[in-house]
């Protein structure tokens, strides 16, 4: 293997850390979810689940990273030396392979979306006419298709660099970006009138709303948003500093996180009640509801080409986490040059990615389970494979690994977080996996 590679500073690790785990999910999920749960009442939910539940994890697969020093599946073999949990690592880079497949077709429609903006294409358009395009678009099949691939080559145009040169240096200049970006957006959209009303929204809780299903979303939501439950967080975490403080570093990334769900929310909300546009219209929000309200306020068409390329921003600084899974897997695993590793990701994305986006075009015969593939992948990645996949990731951080070497792990050699530990492990063992349970229950609708 090549020498070992690794970030180079503080700010240089959160920004790498915080550009996996913000995006679509953070910009198009967390939106509509919170629109469709009660908003604010989702947004307290989220942010303790967050950091109860699912931040816990991510220390663990940060300390399984760094201890094992290799990728998911590298990493948990080396550490716990069985065939059998090291094979929860194939299972986590496998699921990052699904993911990268639908997550690069709806990168590819907002760089679709970018491209029309530049055109000015959204002016005066409704809703329906929005929704005509998109599905003209997704029947056409050759558009997604293109636009998926590009994405998938700017990705790897950034992996290839390798983790200092590439990685690191390109999240730290489009992360304050996409942030400078999105804050401007929201001052911008608060100030519509009207835009207050989408503010309480979003920060006045309705306690009533709160119920056990809201909970479940939220985890779920969590999961998938902190990038959590499926090696990306074990693959990055082999390159955090020996030295580093792992519960600050975790506290600064979902701080990120919560953040920018925040952030879009207040860009978002408000807008979406300026117009008297119902705010659960669910995933279509960001491609349907808001061209059509950039089609119709003063100034919509700078605002709309600052929008779509903050959300490339934000998607490319994920999917680069996501491809590193798997470049990180072939390239230590089958000792391949950085270069090799990459192109055979490339070209097992283009198959995947292509097949995902031609399986939404009507008629299409890429079918499973009378599913198209992209709901096939993006349900069975959320519902089924990353509840268990963080499952086993956790049981295998609290109840398999030397209590001693992961103690010594998680604390820095005793150096951090020492007070803070045992109720660490106390969550790690119990409340974790308990409630990882329960979303799967909840998922298959069981409970
Ligand atoms: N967290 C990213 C988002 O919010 C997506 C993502 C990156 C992800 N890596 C992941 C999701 C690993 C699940 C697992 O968009």
């Amino acid at each position: 293997m090549s020498k070992k590679e690794s970030f180079g500073s503080r700010f240089g690790t959160i920004a790498a850390l915080g550009g996996s785990v913000v995006g679509l999910g953070n910009i198009w999920r967390f939106p509509y979810l919170a629109g469709e749960n009660g908003g604010a009442a989702f947004l307290l939910v989220y942010f303790f689940v967050s950091f109860l539940i699912v931040v816990p994890l991510m220390i663990a697969e940060f300390g399984i990273g760094r201890r094992g020093g290799h990728n998911v599946f590298g990493s948990l073999s080396r550490l716990t030396g069985s065939k059998y949990w090291s094979k929860v690592g194939y299972f986590g880079i496998l699921v990052c392979f699904f993911i990268i497949s639908f997550y690069s077709v709806v990168a590819g429609w907002a760089l679709d979306f970018l491209c029309e903006a530049v055109m000015g294409s959204f002016k005066g358009v409704t809703a329906e006419v929005m929704r005509q395009r998109m599905d003209g678009f997704i029947a056409d099949g050759s558009g997604s298709v293109a636009w998926a691939l590009l994405f998938i080559l700017a990705t790897a145009a950034i992996v290839v660099l390798g983790v200092k040169k590439g990685i690191e240096r390109y999240t730290k200049i489009m992360m304050p970006m996409m942030v400078l970006l999105l804050i401007g957006l929201s001052v911008y959209s608060i100030l519509l009138p009207n835009g207050a009303e989408g503010v309480r929204f979003l920060f006045k809780p309705d306690f009533g709303k709160i119920n056990g299903h809201v909970i479940l979303v939220a985890l779920g939501q969590a999961f998938f948003s902190l990038s959590v439950g499926m090696g990306t967080m074990v693959t990055y975490g082999a390159y955090i500093k020996k030295s580093e403080n792992l519960f600050k570093v975790a506290t600064a990334v979902s701080l990120s996180d919560f953040s920018v769900a925040v952030l879009s929310g207040l860009v978002i909300f408000p807008a979406v009640f300026s117009f008297g546009i119902n705010p659960t219209s669910g995933p279509d929000l960001i491609f349907i509801t808001l061209p059509q309200i950039f089609g119709q306020m003063q100034g919509g068409y700078v605002i709309s080409i600052v929008f779509f390329f903050m959300v490339f921003l934000a998607a490319i600084t994920s999917s680069i986490s996501i491809f590193e899974v798997l470049a990180a897997f072939l390239l230590q695993e089958f000792n391949l040059k950085r270069r090799t590793a990459v192109i055979w990701v490339i070209l097992a994305l283009i198959v995947s990615s292509s097949a995902t986006a031609l399986s939404m075009v009507p008629g299409s015969s890429l079918k499973l389970f009378g599913y198209n593939l992209f709901d096939l992948l993006n349900d069975a990645s959320s519902i089924w494979m990353l509840p268990l996949s963080a499952f086993l990731m956790t049981v295998i951080a609290a109840w398999v690994l030397d209590k001693k070497l992961f103690r010594e792990e998680i604390t820095t050699h005793g150096k951090y977080g020492v007070r803070l530990y045992p109720y660490y492990l106390f969550m790690l063992k119990y409340i974790v996996p308990v409630t990882i349970v329960l979303l799967f229950l909840n998922q298959i609708r069981i409970i």
